[in-house]
């Protein structure tokens, strides 16, 4: 099967692992950047990491930006569909259980997670997110009542005002989804601090939703 997106695979090495760590890179890195870390705060899982397809100055991204922090939503919108559809179908090729899929993202990658969880709930309901920020407004409200994010946000952060992130944790709730919001007192870089609660939080029955169901061979 073809599937849309660069990307790289990794087997599960734990037999009794349910997860498949979807690994969103940020703004010029690609689809090995973040498997030491998926391996970090997910031993064991299996990984699936794509690369984005948006270049800008031959930086890979997952969307369009006007400029710094202002998102061209009808990109956005656009790529949380292609992103969603390419999540379906790397689940039937390499036979993962899409209600184990648990996203892993990082600022640029921690957005369009965001987004298909805003966009396309069904798709993944289980989400680590370094350093998000709001993606877009959704025009249809989603339903996010089995949904678990954990939000890894620095105090010092000069991209993500704390507001920002304030308001994403205040919109997913609104829809439904567990927040667990970890404030480090870091940057926009990730602080070890925050792997280690974002392992502990997949290690206390955050990687897998009973919600999402395979959906039927075509
Ligand atoms: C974005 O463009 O998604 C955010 O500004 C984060 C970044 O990638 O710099």
């Amino acid at each position: 099967m073809e599937l849309s997106f660069v990307h790289r695979f990794v087997t599960a090495t734990d037999p009794n692992s349910k997860a498949t760590i979807l690994v969103l890179h940020g703004t010029g890195g690609d689809e090995s950047d973040l498997i030491p870390l998926a391996q970090t705060i997910a031993p064991g899982d299996a990984i699936l990491s794509p690369r984005g397809k948006i270049l800008e100055n031959g930086m890979p991204r997952f969307f369009r930006r006007l400029r710094e922090g202002v998102f061209d939503e009808d990109d956005v919108r656009f790529r949380a569909g292609e992103l969603a559809d390419f999540v379906t179908a790397a689940a039937a090729a390499y036979d993962f259980d899409p209600a184990g899929v648990v996203a892993a993202g990082y600022s640029n990658g921690a957005n369009i997670a965001a987004a298909v969880m805003l966009l396309h709930p069904g798709v993944i309901s289980r989400a680590v997110l370094f350093r998000p920020m709001v993606p877009l407004q959704p025009d249809q409200r989603p339903d996010l009542a089995s949904a678990r994010v954990f939000i890894g946000a620095g105090r010092r952060d000069p991209i993500v005002p704390a507001a920002e992130t304030e308001r994403l944790a205040a919109l997913l709730r609104e829809y439904g989804a567990q927040v667990s919001l970890h404030w480090t007192d870091s940057g926009h870089g990730l602080a070890a601090e925050e792997l280690q609660a974002a392992r502990s939080w997949l290690a206390s029955g955050n990687r897998y939703s009973s919600a999402v169901k395979r959906a039927p061979l075509k």
